[in-house]
């Protein structure tokens, strides 16, 4: 994807800034409490998001070489994710055709093949069933009918997503709207990852509310980030995912240069969200590095458990850098862990006493609005309706995204 679309992105936010405007929503938006709280809800959203959405899973460089694998569990399915020998990566249901023991247990490694713990029974990358211990004692059945159960995985712009329904419906690619294209711009192919931690927080919407707001950063966060933020958010939508910048005066630099001039880790600024559970910000403590979060709902509807992955550009090469990096790292678990899910936490406990009717999303906080009605229609939409949901959604949100086509086509090419 041309660099013309994010300096493009970069002017308007601009002139954003110049006038003193943002894009508001139409109107204040009204969410049930309940939503955050109920149980059966909880169950609805795990059976058509969680285990219907493709979600992102990990970075191409935790798989870096045919091998290496990493596995973990979501919304209750174990999952085994891999690169094959010809450096495809490939996802499988971790779970043996024998008695359906996990095959790989640990978070990740490198194996040849995969050797399943409990009786031995063996399978290549490509999910073949390719040996059963003691064949003969145990009898016959035909290896071909019980290879590992694929699930459908895309690898681009260094990410991987997979969908845990391995009947899915909605290609990965039209689920992305064009949005990997975007994301290409940061090159994570070749970033590293420096480290990454669990944190425990509320309802996982009450948790994932606080990366579209930029509303709050200068109130909630004024003893860490200082008092000085802004709080006046631009979202740009790609189908369910958003970008999240603010109107910027430091681009007032660039305003007469050509768009080579553009500097890209300044052009990717900002706070790129992907539906329903991930976002990514810039840092700069050690080195350029982005902080991804990856939340995922908990065993309950009052909690969510949030993965931390700080990916570098360049791994630190001193120990000034690497302490710098580590003090950046500690400083965002502080801020989330202390001040966003310190109050998600507090906030939960209040809308779980069923008081409180409704919570607000304002005029400013646009892009809230936005993933709490694409949730609301996931909810109800059958699999055969979920391509014209995309494409339906799309065409509505066309007026607040002049750039969609544009990035539909470089990613589709
Ligand atoms: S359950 Fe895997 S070999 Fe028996
Ligand atoms: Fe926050």
């Amino acid at each position: 994807m041309s660099k013309s679309t994010l300096v493009e992105m970069a002017r308007a936010s601009l002139a954003h800034a110049r006038a003193g405007t943002i894009d508001q929503a139409d109107e204040v938006g009204y969410i049930p409490s309940e939503n955050y709280t109920d149980p059966a809800r909880y169950d609805l959203e795990m059976k058509m998001v969680f285990r219907r959405m493709p979600l992102f899973m990990g970075l191409s460089t935790e798989i870096a070489n045919p091998g290496d694998y990493k596995t973990m569990t979501v919304a209750g399915v174990p999952v085994l994710i891999a690169r094959d020998k010809d450096g495809t990566a490939v996802a499988y249901l971790n779970s043996c055709s024998h008695r359906g023991a996990q095959i790989m247990v640990e978070p990740k490694g490198n194996a040849r093949q995969f050797s399943c713990p409990y009786h031995a029974w063996t399978y290549n990358h490509s999910g073949e069933l390719i040996a059963i211990f003691n064949e003969a004692d145990f009898g016959h059945i035909d290896k071909s009918c019980h290879s590992l159960v694929s699930l459908p995985i895309h690898e681009s712009a260094g990410l991987i997503w997979v969908t845990l329904d391995p009947d899915s419906k909605l290609p990965i690619s039209d689920f992305l709207s064009g949005y990997d294209g975007m994301l290409e711009h940061f090159g994570f192919a070749d970033w590293k990852l420096f480290d990454s931690r669990v944190l425990k927080g509320p309802n996982w919407k009450a948790a994932y509310d606080g990366y579209l707001d930029l509303y709050h950063l200068p109130i909630l966060h004024r003893d860490t980030f200082g008092p000085d933020m802004h709080n006046r958010a631009l979202y740009t939508p790609w189908g369910p995912h958003q970008r999240v910048t603010s109107p910027d005066p430091s681009l007032e630099k660039y305003a007469d240069l050509p768009d080579e001039k553009w500097d890209s880790a300044d052009l990717m600024k900002g706070v790129w969200t992907i539906f329903p559970h991930v976002s990514i910000a810039s840092f700069d403590g050690g080195g350029r590095g982005v902080l991804i979060s990856q939340l995922f709902p908990g065993e309950t509807v009052e909690e969510s458990y949030t993965t931390q992955l700080y990916v570098m550009e360049n791994l630190p090469t001193s120990p000034e850098q690497e302490q710098l990096a580590n003090d950046q790292f500690a400083f965002l678990e502080h801020v989330v862990r202390e001040e966003d899910y310190a109050t998600g936490i507090r906030q939960q406990t209040a809308l779980g006493s069923g008081l409180r009717g409704n919570v607000m999303f304002g005029r400013n906080e646009a892009g809230g609005q936005r993933f709490h009605k694409w949730l609301d229609e996931l909810l109800i939409t059958p699999d055969e309706g979920l391509l014209e949901l995309f494409e339906r959604r799309r065409a509505e949100d066309a007026q607040y995204n002049p750039y969609t086509e544009n990035a539909k086509g470089i990613s589709a090419g």
